[in-house]
Formats: C-alpha cells, structure tokens, sequence
C-alpha cells in the first residue's frame, strides 16, 4: 500500500476521531514532516483534513473522484469490518466434515481489487485489462477510467462514458473454469451488482437477463464480460462494468432516454462513486470466491431472487432467430431456460430480451 492509502486507511479506521502526526509517522515509520507533506497532497487532491497542534489529524470529506490510494484504502478499511464473516467461508471445497475453527480466523486475501489502477481517460478500460492479461499481470487488477472515448456494450454496441458521472470499469480474472462455465462469472457479477447498489444506495435493482440492471424497467448498468480461451482451458475474462452513477437525462443520447436511467435519477441525489465502487468490488471479491469454491447454487438462488424476467413471457433474439415463452430458471452453467410455446425446454446462452405484452 502506498503512503497516501496508508494514511487514509488510518484516518479512515479513527472513525469521528483523529489520529496524531506522532501516531502516524510511528506507524508509517516516516517522520512527522514526510506526514504533513503527504497530508497537503490529499487535501490538494480534494480530501478535507483537519489538522490542528493538539487535535491531530481528522478526515472530514472525500471528493467525488476515483483515485487508487483512496479506493485501496475504502476496501482495505471495509475488510476488517463487513468481510470478517467471510473467514469461515472456504475458498476452495473442504470436506464436509471439516471443522470449524475455534477462534475467527483473518478473512480470505482479496482478489479483486488487489491492484487498482485509474486513468483520466482511455478508449476502452476492456482494452487496458486485455493488454494488461498479454502482459501476464496477476488477476484482480481492477482498471477504472473516469471518461471512456470508445466504451463498448454487448452485441457491439456503444456505450456512453461521460466524464466523472460514472463508473467505467473492467476486472481481470484467471479463473479455474472451463470455457461454458464462465457464464456463472456474469451471473455471478450480476448479484454482486444488485447487492452493491442496495448496500450503497438503498436502492433495488433487478437483473434482466443476461446482464442487464435495470430500475423501474430502465437499464442503470452492464456488464460485458470478454473471454480468451483454448477449447477446454479459460486463459483470461474481462469483466467490464458500466453503472450510470450520476448521469442526468440530457446526458443520454435521445434515442436511449426511454430506456436507461441513473442512480440519481431514480435516488434523488448525488451517489457517491467512491463508495459504489468499494461496494461493487467488495461484492464482486464475494461473489468470486463463492464460485471458485462450486458455490454457484447459492449465487443462483440469489439471481433468481432479483431477476426481472422469471416467470414472464418473453421474446429473445439470438441473431436473425427469435424465440418465443416463458422464463422458467436458471440452469447450473448460467443459462436462461425456457419453456417454448411448444413445450419444450430451451437453455439460451446469449441474445436480447424483451418482454411479451
Ligand atoms: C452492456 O450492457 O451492453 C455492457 C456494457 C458494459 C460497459 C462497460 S464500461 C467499462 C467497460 N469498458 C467498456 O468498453 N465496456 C465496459
């Protein structure tokens, strides 16, 4: 962890309270001058120190911009808190008769979002993490861009990237699976998404197959997850995330304004990106582990649990084909089955969705 993470981590952990330049240049083993100095380049970055001779330091606002050290920090700080729990969930299967330790152990190491890294601006953030998986660079690098000039959707479409209004994000990953079992990771993001925005915002969201998020039947987020793989080995997946945090309406193209929507604008307020993000990741961090250890069964129950379309009578286009029924489950590998007006059981991998009147 950088200085910067560090000292926010420690302002961060004193919750109302402060923390002295004694204390922090103890803990960082840099004096107390290398502290006042690292101090003026964050409240130059925006964040809102306090500091006074007897009070000490006291983090008093951060501002509304993606910056590393900072997400780094958020997660490392949310680590000791809300995934204590997840100590006692088993990375890879144990044997059922295993037994529980007696004291709570530290929790798992974080993958996603070990390495975070932020651009001003990229074509793609999909791209960086692909040249980034060529480079041979670890999985869990999260790469976050705060304006996207050719940000991409599913079925090659576009996908808009205003500047600070969003959060434009792509996830490296090396999984343990074979290439038809990657579509757990998408249904996997999915939950990890709509649990995100509940703990963040309060707001629910509901997943429209594939991988959609939708509010009130407008899209609020996507995912677009790329694969490179061999015929029965994965070799990378790109998760590329899109949330409109903080778009207004006029920031939608007209031809998009009936069918996406904002957190803000269904919330009301500003939502803070920074916490978003530390939310999603933490999320996705779960969500990951829950699948690399064959838990994708409780994954599922929770995509059912949120999805939109369940149930309802749909119409999907895959390519020139459309298929007509009903939303039945979800299967095993991720897979929307279907019950066709004729009957029969469909299991569809991909396509668009759309609800029969
Ligand atoms: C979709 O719903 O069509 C998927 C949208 C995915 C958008 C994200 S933004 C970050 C990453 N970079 C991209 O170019 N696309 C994904």
């Amino acid at each position: 962890m950088t200085t910067d993470a560090q000292i926010l981590t420690a302002l961060r952990n004193a919750g109302h309270g402060s923390v002295s330049g004694t204390e922090l240049s103890q803990e960082l083993g840099i004096s107390r001058a290398a502290i006042w100095a690292h101090i003026e380049e964050l409240r130059g970055l925006g964040y809102d120190i306090e500091a006074g001779p007897h009070l000490g330091y006291r983090l008093l606002n951060a501002p509304d911009a993606l910056h590393a050290d900072d997400l780094i920090s958020r997660l490392d700080s949310s680590t000791r808190g809300n995934r204590a729990g997840l100590a006692e969930r088993p990375r890879e299967p144990g044997p059922a008769t295993q037994k529980r330790p007696a004291r709570t152990p530290a929790p798992p190491p974080r993958i996603i979002g070990r390495d975070i890294r932020v651009f001003q601006e990229t074509t793609s953030t999909n791209d960086v993490i692909e040249k980034l998986a060529r480079d041979g660079v670890k999985e869990g690098v999260v790469v976050f861009a705060e304006c996207q000039t050719r940000g991409r959707g599913r079925l090659g479409r576009k996908w808009i990237s205003p500047p600070h209004q969003g959060l434009w994000f792509s996830v490296l990953l090396r999984p343990d699976l074979l290439p038809q079992e990657t579509t757990q990771l998408t249904v996997a993001s999915a939950t990890a998404l709509v649990r995100a925005i509940r703990l963040a915002t309060g707001l629910k969201a509901w997943i429209k197959w594939p991988n959609d998020i939708v509010m009130g039947g407008r899209k609020v987020a996507g995912i677009l997850t790329e694969l490179s793989a061999e015929l029965d080995r994965v070799k990378y997946i790109i998760l590329g995330i899109g949330v409109n945090a903080n778009l207004g309406a006029g920031d939608f193209p007209p031809d998009l304004r009936k069918a996406a929507t904002s957190l803000s604008m269904e919330a009301g307020r500003a939502i803070s990106r920074p916490e978003l993000a530390t939310a999603i990741l933490s999320e996705l961090d779960d969500d990951y582990a829950r699948v690399s250890s064959g838990l994708f069964g409780a994954v599922a129950d929770e995509w059912e649990a949120s999805c939109s379309i369940l149930g309802r009578d749909v119409v999907i286009r895959v390519g020139d084909r459309q298929i007509r029924g009903r939303a039945e489950s979800l299967g095993e590998d991720g897979a929307l089955l279907l019950r066709t007006d004729h009957g029969h059981l469909e299991r569809i991998t991909g396509g668009d969705v759309t609800l029969e009147r």
